[in-house]
């Protein structure tokens, strides 16, 4: 009985020191200590002994209980020093480490482009306006000297709103371009006149890569007295300067507007090839920014100025446009898309 106590003693210490977990070290204890363990087992058969080696044994079997009890406490509080070790560790926080970039919004591409446009004018002295997306056909083409059935008409195609009563002065719709802010600005005020004015526009168009149906713009109107074509020039290449660079060069061709007389396209020479001709100017060595021209002497007549004393320049341009040509972007649906990859890129 001695034998098998010791040896039950050997193998309980050697199971014991194996031991990393408090699961097992319960089950150890259970099958070793228990009230069925093979210790009370032994104990149990002392019945049989002499009384002299019952109490040779019962101090053995006294000795090995003591025993396993001592070493399964201490091996108990190894094995809780070490989990709570084990967790201060995962939990290290080093002070000491450079913090994770902290992500910060940025401009939209669209929006830089607004305003660097907007603030080139501003440095010419011009005032910022801004008018309805939901227009008056009146101002939208009326009063822009563009009539009801005139085949002008065509080139801007609309998309009309309902209105609720019949008893609307005329129809209204989604503004085609910003030029209806021309009239609105010249019937609040009286010359000398110098505004932009940023804002959406929209037309009934299939979207392509260079058109939207909903689309910004940006007007310009200047009304003064003595104002010429040289006016235009000077002012609108001063602008293509700041935005794009003063080595960059300017040129005018006569377009048609019916709101402009004269009228003129302006087109920067082509940032790819420098004039040369390449695939994005489709050869031609220039680019087209936007539409110009003196304002018709009709459009002032029907605001009330005296087109004898006053003259004006108009224009209007396509901001997606210039922010096309300024970051070398070649579709104007990126611009809307919501891409985080083509956002990121325009960071600051
Ligand atoms: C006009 O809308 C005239 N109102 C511009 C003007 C103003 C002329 C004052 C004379 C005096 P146009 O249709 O060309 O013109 O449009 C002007 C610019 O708006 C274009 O150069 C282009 O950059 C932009 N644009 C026109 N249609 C779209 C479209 N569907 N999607 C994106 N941009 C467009």
């Amino acid at each position: 009985m001695i034998e098998q106590l010791e040896e039950l003693r050997a193998r309980a210490l050697e199971e014991l020191g194996r031991i990393d977990d408090l699961t097992r070290i319960e089950e150890w204890r259970v099958s070793y200590l228990g009230r069925r363990s093979e210790l009370n087992q032994i104990l149990r058969g002392m019945g049989t002994l002499t009384p002299s080696d019952r109490r040779a044994v019962g101090q053995i079997a006294n000795d090995v209980k003591s025993v396993l009890e001592g070493e399964s406490a201490a091996r108990r509080a190894q094995i809780e020093t070490m989990l709570r070790q084990a967790e201060i560790d995962r939990e290290h926080v080093d002070v000491t480490l450079p913090p994770r970039p902290m992500r910060l919004g940025q401009w939209h591409p669209l929006t830089m482009a607004t305003r660097d446009i907007i603030s080139a004018f501003r440095t010419l002295g011009y005032d910022i306006v801004e008018g309805p997306e939901v227009e008056w056909e009146k101002y939208n083409f009326e009063m822009l000297n563009i009539p009801a059935e005139h085949p002008a008409r065509d080139v801007w195609d609309t998309f009309y709103v309902k209105t609720s009563d019949g008893a609307s002065p005329g129809k209204m719709l989604l503004r085609t371009h910003t030029s209806p802010m021309q009239v609105r600005v010249m019937e609040r005020r009286r010359p000398p006149i110098r505004v932009v004015v940023p804002g959406r526009a929209y037309r009934y168009e299939a979207t392509d890569a260079t058109h939207e149906s909903e689309f910004y713009q940006i007007e310009g109107l200047a009304v003064d007295e003595h104002l010429t074509f040289a006016d235009l020039k000077g002012t609108l290449t001063a602008f293509a300067h700041a935005i794009f660079g003063p080595e960059r060069r300017t040129r005018f061709r006569v377009d048609f507007f019916p709101f402009v007389e004269p009228g003129a396209e302006m087109a920067i020479d082509c940032h790819v090839c420098r004039g040369a001709g390449c695939r994005l100017c489709k050869s031609s060595g220039w680019i087209e920014i936007m539409g110009a021209g003196m304002v018709h002497p009709k459009v002032l007549e029907g605001v009330g100025y005296d087109s004898a004393s006053y003259s004006g320049f108009a224009f209007g341009m396509g901001p997606e446009r210039v922010a096309m040509l300024k970051y070398g972007i070649d579709d104007i649906r990126l611009f809307k898309n919501n891409d985080l990859r083509f956002l990121r890129q325009f960071a600051q």
